[in-house]
């Protein structure tokens, strides 16, 4: 495994010859444990919001909230490649405030290229955050922000017309300089056409095997996050059983006074603990 940093360059190269391995994370242990697994990108997701932050969606995720946990995660990882998504109403209400806040997540939140979720309708503001030198991760298909206020979680590209307009989203966030596009809970038939219509990379999550690389929330793919449980998602552990057993044990060991052990406690110098009984206080 190359310990060079993963650049948008190297993601560019991949297309149609490796698959991009991409992860959300949030905290520094998260992070240095997918660096370490060897993944390209991790993704600070606004998911957070549910997975991390408890709320029933990720509308209130604020920017505040966003460039604490990409500092953690930055703090983690070197190598791959960091996003920083950009949260509800971070850079729909003007180019400018767009561009500032790309540019906060850049400078205070450390990552290295910014997502925001839209297709056609946001190509000024993909073009407006890259013209100011950053780069942006575009995402189509279900978008969370606006499925959440409007029409609920439902699979897109279901039809040739769903499918004509992701190609459309596709072409306007290749055009307006995105370096991938991560493709949302879309059928295999759309994503596919997708992928193969623009030059960058896709990134899918719920969008099938033909993208050029996947992304899973890190709680899901860990089964830390019991709330929902997509069809799409592959869970490689139940980390939430393990956890809640060590807990457990450690609370049976208190009560049952096994722990703190003799391995755990310190100790004063013989001399001392003598003085100390002789002391009388
Ligand atoms: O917020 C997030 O984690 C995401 C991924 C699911 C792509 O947007």
């Amino acid at each position: 495994m190359s310990e060079k940093k993963v650049t948008v360059l190297n993601l560019l190269k991949k297309k149609g010859s490796e698959k991009i391995v991409t992860v959300t994370a949030y905290d520094y242990p998260g992070a240095v444990l997918a660096e370490r697994a060897g993944v390209d990108v991790i993704l600070v997701g606004d998911s957070a919001g549910m997975v991390v932050l408890g709320y029933d969606s990720t509308i209130p995720v604020s920017m505040d909230e966003m460039i604490i946990l990409s500092r953690a995660v930055a703090r983690g990882a070197t190598r791959p490649l960091i996003v920083g998504d950009m949260p509800f109403l971070s850079f729909n209400i003007s180019l400018e405030e767009a561009v500032r806040n790309a540019g906060r997540f850049v400078k205070e939140g450390g990552v290295d290229a910014v997502k925001i979720e839209g297709g056609a309708d946001y190509e000024d503001t993909v073009r407006a955050i890259r013209k100011a030198g950053i780069p942006v991760m575009a995402h189509i298909g279900l978008l969370p922000q606006s499925a959440t206020l409007w029409s609920g979680y439902r699979v897109q590209g279901r039809t040739a017309e769903e499918t004509w307009k992701l190609v459309q989203d596709a072409k306007a966030m290749e055009r307006a300089g995105a370096f991938s596009i991560v493709i949302e809970l879309v059928t295999d038939e759309a994503a596919r056409l997708v992928t193969e219509t623009v030059t960058i990379p896709t990134i899918g999550v719920g969008a099938g095997p033909h993208c050029d690389g996947q992304v899973l929330v890190y709680h899901d793919l860990l089964g830390l996050y019991d709330r929902i449980k997509p069809k799409f998602v592959k869970r490689y552990l139940d980390l939430s059983k393990l956890i809640e057993d060590a807990l457990r044990a450690y609370r049976s060991d208190v009560l049952a006074g096994i722990f703190p052990g003799e391995e755990n406690s310190f100790h004063m110098e013989e001399e001392e603990a003598r003085k100390l009984e002789g002391s009388g206080r």
